[in-house]
């Protein structure tokens, strides 16, 4: 296990087991070892002028520390930063500094080794963070572990193939993740949501024996009873995608046990929630199922009609994203939520409009696309717009049922902005609401500076957003 701890002792102070981590201003490719006559060793590396640090570049420079760490097989670090020393980031403030570092610290030390049989001889254990004296500083330091921690959890999830985890396995993740907090988990099985009329998360699962599910995580940290209504978080939990009938390419199927990150971001993000004690009311929702090819499995041109009464014609089976989401959508009203957003790994399509550095944000609520632009500044979880106007809404038009999941012409142009105006549909009426397609962030790049697979996104931009909206 690792340990990342915080001290008010300067890093000469360090005990001698710990490298002591100093950057400087040379360049980035510069760095080099010296031994202390006290018998401790300073590892210095160039991180380049720090007036040129900007929040990005801050989070990068963290993780590159972490995998400098790594690669030099060093087990104990020690790190003395000041907010002072980088003028673009004075603005945000301590807390903001203390938690981005123990984030970031957290996610880049982050490896996936659930299926390793051997470990690794020398392992990174142990990060000590000096000079951490006000209460502001302190108090970031903890969040930021924290959300850390829960992002690796979510990680952790993701990561998991779907031999190992099924919709039923992702229930008892959730309540595993929200042990130690005052948010409780219950998971609807198949009995439960055919009573309901949610048809569409249920012909999504339809091919497999493995159950259907829909995890309810609920967090009412302002009281049940208090005015303020929840805020609904709203996740794919789609544990493998095969496409369906419309079976996926090979070398477009590999990674899709990372279909329910949107799921395990929006529980993790929860999770984070509770453990932090805020006085918000949140609730998570999570349609789980298997898309698995099957003699049951459903069709491309069958209709289904939807837990809100429409009807969709499924013209394509690898579309299944939506449908589960837009049986949550319509069980979300019951909590007459003050704001919904959802999470999903919808389209590839969003990898066409962004590349792998953002994902894509829809709504048509500005105070929320405002909120949430900034936060993702902030918290380095990048998103960037794409429109949800009445122009796409045709694509849609279905001949046969009330609308269809993909476009009746079939083109793939605007596939991102379509899956958002199927979810449009299923919306409670006046409720502000946002989604994100995580698709282009499932899985980190080189330049992320973290481990390969799940990047954990967005849970630090879902967990600001609670704190602040
Ligand atoms: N899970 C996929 C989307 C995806 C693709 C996520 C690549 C991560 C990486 C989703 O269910 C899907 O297959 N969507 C289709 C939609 C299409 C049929 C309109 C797609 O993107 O091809
Ligand atoms: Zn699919
Ligand atoms: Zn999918």
């Amino acid at each position: 296990m690792l340990k990342i701890s915080a001290t008010s002792k300067t890093l000469a102070e360090s005990p001698h087991k710990y490298t002591r981590f100093v950057i400087t201003e040379e360049s980035q490719s510069s760095h080099r070892f010296s031994e202390n006559t006290d018998g401790t060793t300073t590892y210095k590396t160039g991180v380049g002028k720090w007036d040129k640090v900007d929040a990005r570049g801050f989070r990068t420079l963290i993780r590159t520390l972490v995998q400098a760490a790594k690669g030099h097989e060093i087990e104990a670090f020690a790190l003395e930063l000041h907010l002072t020393d980088f003028p673009l980031l004075t603005a945000y403030g301590e807390q903001w500094f203390l938690s981005t570092i123990a984030e970031n610290l957290t996610l880049a030390t982050y490896e996936f080794t659930l299926y390793k049989t051997k470990e690794k001889k020398k392992l990174l254990r142990d990060i000590l963070l000096c000079g951490v004296l006000s209460t502001e500083a302190k108090h970031g330091f903890e969040r930021g572990t924290v959300v850390g921690d829960y992002i690796n959890r979510a990680r952790d999830i993701a990561n998991t193939p779907g031999c190992d985890l099924s919709p039923t396995k992702l229930g008892e993740a959730a309540a595993a993740l929200m042990t130690g907090t005052k948010a409780t988990v219950k998971v609807l099985g198949e009995k439960e949501l055919t009573k309901l009329k949610m048809n569409a998360l249920l012909a999504v699962g339809q091919g497999t024996h493995n159950e259907s599910k829909l995890i309810v995580a609920e967090y009412w940290g302002a009281g049940k009873t208090s005015k303020e209504k929840p805020v609904v978080l709203i996740g794919k939990g789609i544990t493998y995608d095969t496409g369906g009938l419309n079976v996926k390419p090979s070398g477009f199927m590999h990674d899709m046990h990372l279909d329910m990150s949107g799921g395990g971001a929006v529980l993790a993000a929860l999770g984070a929630a509770a453990k932090l004690g805020l006085k918000k009311n949140i609730i998570a929702l999570v349609p789980s199922a298997e898309n698995a090819i099957s003699d049951t499995a459903m069709r491309a041109g069958d209709i289904v009609t939807a837990m809100n009464g429409k009807t969709i014609e499924i013209l394509h089976t690898d579309a299944e994203g939506r449908l589960v989401l837009a049986d949550a959508l319509t069980y979300s009203e019951r909590y007459t939520p003050r704001a919904i957003i959802d999470v999903a790994t919808l389209t590839g399509a969003s990898l066409v409009a962004l590349g792998q550095h953002a994902s894509a944000l829809m709504t048509t609520n500005t105070h929320l696309e405002s909120t949430l632009r900034t936060l993702s500044e902030e918290t380095g979880d990048l998103i960037w717009p794409l429109p949800l106007w009445d122009e796409y809404k045709q694509h849609l038009k279905s001949h046969r049922a009330d609308i269809s999941n993909i476009a009746t012409n079939f083109s793939r142009y605007g596939g991102c902005i379509e899956g958002g105006i199927f979810l449009s549909h299923f919306v409670p009426k006046d409720v502000p609401w946002a989604h994100l397609d995580i698709a282009s962030r499932m899985e980190s790049i080189p330049s992320d500076k973290l481990s390969k697979g799940s990047t954990g996104e967005p849970v630090r931009l879902l967990v600001s957003f609670l704190e602040q909206y």
